[in-house]
Parts: C-alpha cells; sequence; structure tokens
C-alpha cells in the first residue's frame, strides 16, 4: 500500500500483527531484498512486519531533493510509524544503508526503539577518498544511468556460492538497482558520502542488539562487523556461515532462525533511569 509521509508517498508491505518489527533495504534496493524474511516472519504468531521502501526508491516517490541524507531518511521512518498508528516502540532492522540509517533512527527516535538488529553495515563514516568516489559516482549515475553501477555491484554483494547457485536472486537483486531512479541513487550516494561516523556512539548504544555479518561480506567484512558488537554493551553477534554481504536474501532460513531467536530471548529495553 502508499502512505504519505511528509512530502512523499512511500510503500510499504505492511502484515500480520503483533510486536513492530521494521525492515529497512540497502543501497540501492527496495522492500524486495526482505521478501523471504516478510514470508517467513508474518507466518509467526506475534509479529508485525513493516517493510518500507524509502523515499526515492521502490515504488515509493521521491526524491525531492539533490541530497538524500540518513537522518531525512530516519525521521520518514518515524512518520510512517505514525501514520501507521504505531504506537509502541520497535525492532528496527537495517541492513548496510538501513543499518546507517539505524544509528540515526537510535539517536533521533530513541523512544520509538526497542531494539536494533544491524546486518551488514558498518560505523564508520567513509574515508575522504570514498567519499569522492561516491561523489563521482553520483555525477555518472547522472549522465549514464544506472546499469554501470549496479553490474559493479553484484561481485561484491554476493558469496561465490550465492552466484553459483542462487542465479535467480542475483538477478532479482540486479534488477532492483538497474530500475533506481538515477536521482535517487545520485541523492542517496551524496547523502552516504556525508553520513555521521557512528563508531564513538557504539559503548552508549545499551537496547538489545543483533549484529549479524554474512562469512564472505566484502563490504562490511566479519572482523569490522564483530568490533562494533563488541563496542555495543548489549549486542549478540552472529555470523550467516557462506553468505556475504546480502546475507538475509542470500539465506533467509538461517537469517530468520537467527532473528527469532533473539526476537524471542532479548530483554526489553529496561525502564528510563532517572
Ligand atoms: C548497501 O548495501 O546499502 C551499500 O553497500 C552501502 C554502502 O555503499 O556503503
Amino acid at each position: 500500500m502508499m502512505v504519505r509521509v511528509a512530502d512523499v508517498d512511500l510503500y510499504v508491505v505492511d502484515r500480520g500483527s503483533g510486536h513492530p518489527v521494521l525492515l529497512v533495504h540497502g543501497f540501492p534496493l527496495d522492500h524486495s531484498m526482505w521478501d523471504g524474511t516478510i514470508e517467513r516472519l508474518a507466518r509467526q504468531d506475534g509479529y508485525r512486519v513493516i517493510a518500507p521502501d524509502l523515499r526515492g526508491f521502490g515504488r515509493s516517490s521521491g526524491p525531492n531533493q539533490s541530497k538524500l541524507t540518513m537522518a531525512q531518511l530516519a525521521d520518514d521512518l518515524a512518520e510512517l510509524l505514525d501514520a501507521l498508528k504505531v504506537r509502541q516502540p520497535v525492532t528496527f532492522c537495517g541492513l548496510s544503508m538501513g543499518g546507517y540509517i539505524a544509528w540515526q533512527f537510535w539517536k533521533r527516535h530513541p523512544n520509538r526503539l526497542e531494539r536494533l538488529v544491524l546486518c551488514d553495515t558498518r560505523a564508520a563514516a567513509d574515508s575522504p577518498e570514498a567519499a569522492q568516489v561516491r561523489l563521482q559516482t553520483a555525477e555518472e549515475v547522472l549522465e549514464q544511468g544506472t546499469a554501470h553501477i549496479a553490474a559493479s555491484m553484484v561481485p561484491r554483494l554476493f558469496s561465490e556460492r550465492t552466484r553459483r547457485e542462487k542465479p535467480q536472486l542475483v538477478e532479482k537483486i540486479q534488477n532492483a538497482m538497474v530500475s533506481t531512479r538515477p536521482e535517487t541513487m545520485a541523492a542517496a550516494l551524496r547523502g552516504l558520502a556525508e553520513r555521521e561516523d557512528f563508531t564513538e556512539y557504539l559503548g552508549r548504544i545499551d537496547v538489545p542488539s543483533l549484529v549479524v555479518c554474512g562469512q564472505y561480506d566484502a563490504i562490511s567484512p566479519v572482523d569490522e562487523m564483530r568490533g562494533i558488537a563488541e563496542a555495543m554493551p548489549r549486542a549478540r553477534f552472529r555470523v550467516i556461515e557462506g553468505a556475504g554481504h546480502m546475507a538475509p536474501a542470500e539465506d533467509p532460513e538461517t537469517f530468520c532462525r537467527v532473528l527469532e531467536e533473539f526476537l524471542a530471548t532479548a530483554d526489553q529495553r529496561p525502564p528510563p533511569s532517572n
């Protein structure tokens, strides 16, 4: 369904009832990367699964600006929850760019957050060189379209095994990337290039958290993600064997098992101390 949020219409899948689990996709994708998770989680009693296409991505409208910041995308999600009348704090589950948005959600909307699930993401900002490459890529995408960047990203997104055994998944994700509007891709690249460094905040993020990484993730490697989990006071860390950067999409069975175990056993956040 489409939901009006601020100045855009967001497409959102909203299934089941119970504790709200917000699934936030990576760059430059849409909610369909979570199809395997949505299907499995919605079958369980007790969860409301909410999986939007972020502003400008998938079937959502926008972007209405030349830069999409992680803060704005986090604010859109808080407004989306208002529009859907979700009053209770959510489990925010984000992959990669979805994780960068999760950090901002924690900072800007702490009362709406019960737990965090950080999949194949980073806490560090881009190096100046990496940021420069993103800005250059933004210009290239506007001039040449999205096919080139999609083709260059695919080998880094999946493990060798996934590429060999799940060509339809690889094709589906590549198609989602190619069909992203060049204006959205460029605006998101500019926002990604200037995203905030969260490494200094990690020790203060005290909601129950699950940090998940594909064994062969080439973008947010296992050692880096383990370091994120170790720096967070209430995080547990899980590796999805045989998967790459798109671990939840590459192996939704294992990912959902790990997610459901976390949802069933993680403590709720403690009452605020004053
Ligand atoms: C993603 O999967 O969201 C991207 O790889 C994030 C990034 O480019 O840093």
